[in-house]
């Protein structure tokens, strides 16, 4: 192990930043077949513990690949899973055996008497001594080689949820609220999400002889630093890994984004200051001294790590104007532009007036949650707006939401007559399937076809509100996602190429997408793989046409005179030092986009559907002395790599 850099110095486990989680599952799956081989080749199994969630599925899909095309042989591989949801059938949609079967053993040689699995089903007088005998197994097959694990943002390991102590063993446990709410959307709603779990202990993980952990996107890089660099304590179960030997964290950039030497990296080392690493700095100072940025001084720089800033560039007082100012020039009312004004400080450029703006929703409702003030704004200061809807979003509506349509749908035929029969009958037959439907059962074509029709409609209703005619909204239905699966999404030609299609038809000024930091199997991230792949091919296109058809890598003037900026998602909110355009709303402008978000009726169990984020920004705006707003909207900008 290669000894820690200096900028590694706060780092309490060994953690290395990776590409992608493509490039951090090959790294893991190159130990795993390394084990294999190795145990192989002494007569001997391989033992490992297993982690579900959707962290390891690009390692699963890695393990499956060198099954088939290197032989990967799993025939010595003895498995223990981490931990099942407790009550649970084994056959249930969301039950981990049920994933890991799917993901992974239902495609390897594995010998099914090898897999060892938490059962969710067995009756609870029977759970203590069921759990021992689990402890017995791993004890039996010689304990755990390799083990893997994700993390959730609790910092639960297995299901330790916080409170878990360093020598607990396989038990019952009681889930978290916060991990209840985190697989909502899962079970379609918190109130389903079962209450309780079967995981191993803090003490069983600690026994094997290796660990990995991965976290890939945003959503974890607060634990993550955590985990890392906090004192280990019980309110961070994941921070007990900082006593094993002989563990390694692998994490993508995003959820790497939190670590003192990439967040503060002046705190640990020598830094070259330049205006993005001022900005950050100087932000980071206003709000650890909870003190205006205009108010800094010198000494308050030296005191906190700052020192060389502030011979370099200091004093204070310019330097707090210079970054106050580019804080300042964030703030804009006018995100298509403002015409015929001075824009030299300005996010957005005034000219062309309007422009063609595309904004590309992953699903519908997360275009409005982020950016709904902003949509309104640029509708009426006369922009073009067209909003595409990526997916149909139909996986995220419960099934009560469809039942409740169809019966209303029922109800008002038949008040109405014999014209309506074929209506009733089609009605009749939703109830029914959703009645009918096996309680694990997947939704038929006819159910997500009536649920993605909902969200249609839900999604037409909000674009009202802001003013955006029907004729300026679209619905792509990408493929990826009518054909899968939550976790089980495999991005297809023909999406990209649905994109590529919206690009050149509208050719737009400005574009706005979101999940460029999210996790790398969710919807929202797919969704911007598929945008970045088209927005790609656009350009290579043009420029190949521009040349007579030789690529010479350059950027086309459609390109060149295209904006694109990034909205907020659920798992990733720019910090004010990010912001590049914040877009304020008045208390009336406020009010009215949560209309337009309430009209995302079926999304109402989902606890990311709240505004509440702008009214942080907002304060977060004021606290480093800018003018005090409603709320504010914020976007950074994004140019191909
Ligand atoms: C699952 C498990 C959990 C998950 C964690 C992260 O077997 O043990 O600790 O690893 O909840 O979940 P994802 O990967 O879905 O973010």
């Amino acid at each position: 192990m290669n000894s820690p850099s200096e900028f590694e110095q706060n780092e309490k486990i060994k953690t290395e930043i990776v590409g992608s989680a493509e490039e951090g599952a090959r790294i893991v799956a190159r130990e795993i077949a390394g084990l294999i081989t190795n145990k192989n080749s002494q007569g001997e199994s391989a033992v490992l513990g297993l982690a579900t969630g959707s962290t390891p599925v690009p390692l699963y899909r890695e393990l499956i690949r060198l099954h088939r095309k290197d032989g990967l042989c799993f025939d010595n591989v003895i498995t223990f899973n981490l931990d099942e949801y407790y009550p649970i059938s084994s056959n249930h949609q969301e039950s981990y055996r049920r994933f890991m079967q799917e993901q992974l053993f239902d495609h390897i040689d594995i010998p099914p008497e090898h897999i060892y699995f938490p059962d969710g089903s067995i009756h609870r007088e029977v759970v203590f001594d069921y759990c021992r005998q689990f402890e017995d197994a791993i004890e039996q097959a010689g304990g755990i080689d390799l083990q893997i694990l994700g993390i959730g943002r609790t910092g639960h390991i297995g299901f330790n949820e916080p409170g878990s102590t360093r020598i607990s063993r396989t038990r019952l446990i009681t889930l978290d609220r916060v991990t209840r709410q985190d697989a909502a959307r899962d079970f379609l709603g918190e109130s389903h999400v079962p209450r309780h779990a079967i995981t191993m202990g803090v003490g069983t993980i600690m026994e094997a002889n290796r660990i990995l952990l991965m976290a890939w996107g945003e959503s974890k890089a607060e634990i993550i630093a955590k985990a890392v660099e906090s004192p280990v304590s019980e309110s961070v179960p994941a921070s007990f890994l900082q006593e094993h030997t002989n563990v390694s964290f692998l994490v993508d950039d995003a959820a790497a984004s939190r670590l003192t030497r990439i967040r503060y990296p002046w705190l640990v080392g020598p830094v070259e200051w330049h205006n993005d690493l001022n900005k950050r700095a100087i932000c980071w100072l206003s709000s650890k001294l909870d003190k205006p940025i205009l108010k800094l001084v010198d000494e308050e720089y030296s005191e906190n790590g700052m020192a060389t800033l502030i011979t370099d560039q200091g004093p204070a007082y310019p330097l707090n104007i210079r970054i106050f100012n580019k804080l300042q020039h964030t703030i804009t009312g006018w995100p298509g532009g403002k015409p015929r004004a001075d824009d030299s400080h300005r996010p957005e450029r005034s000219e062309p007036h309007p422009k063609h703006v595309v904004v590309l929703s992953p699903e519908p409702g997360n275009d409005m949650l982020a950016m709904g003030g902003t949509l309104e704004r640029l509708e009426n200061q006369g922009h073009i707006v067209e909003v595409v809807y990526m997916t149909s979003g139909s996986l995220g509506v419960p099934d009560s939401a469809a039942g409740k349509f169809a019966k209303t749908l029922v109800e008002a035929a038949q008040g109405l007559g014999s014209d309506w029969e074929a209506q009733v009958a089609y009605a009749k037959s939703i109830i029914e399937k959703i009645e009918n439907k096996d309680q694990f059962g997947s939704d038929s074509t006819e159910i997500r076809q009536l649920k993605g029709l909902i969200r249609r409609a839900e999604a037409r209703e909000a674009c009202n509100e802001c003013g955006i005619d029907h004729d300026h909204i679209h619905f792509l239905d990408l493929p990826f996602y009518e054909l899968g699966r939550y976790r089980q999404f495999n991005l297809g030609e023909k999406d990209i190429t649905e994109v590529e299609d919206i690009l050149e038809r509208f050719r737009p000024h400005q574009i706005y997408i979101t999940g460029n930091r999210a996790n790398p199997i969710s919807v929202q991230a797919l969704c911007f793989a598929t945008f970045e792949k088209a927005f790609e091919l656009v350009r290579r296109k043009a420029s190949c046409h521009q040349t007579g058809n030789v690529w010479l890598g350059s950027k086309s003037p459609w390109h060149q005179a295209c904006n694109v900026w990034l909205y907020n998602s659920d798992e990733h909110r720019c910090l004010p030092y990010e912001i590049d355009m914040a877009v304020p709303l008045s208390p009336l402008q406020f009010a009215q986009k949560e209309h337009a978000v309430s009209q995302h009726q079926s999304q109402c169990f989902q606890t990311e559907m709240k505004t509440k984020r702008d009214r942080e920004t907002a304060l977060l705006y004021d606290q480093l002395g800018l003018a005090e707003y409603e709320a504010i909207e914020s976007f950074q900008r994004w140019s191909p790599s």
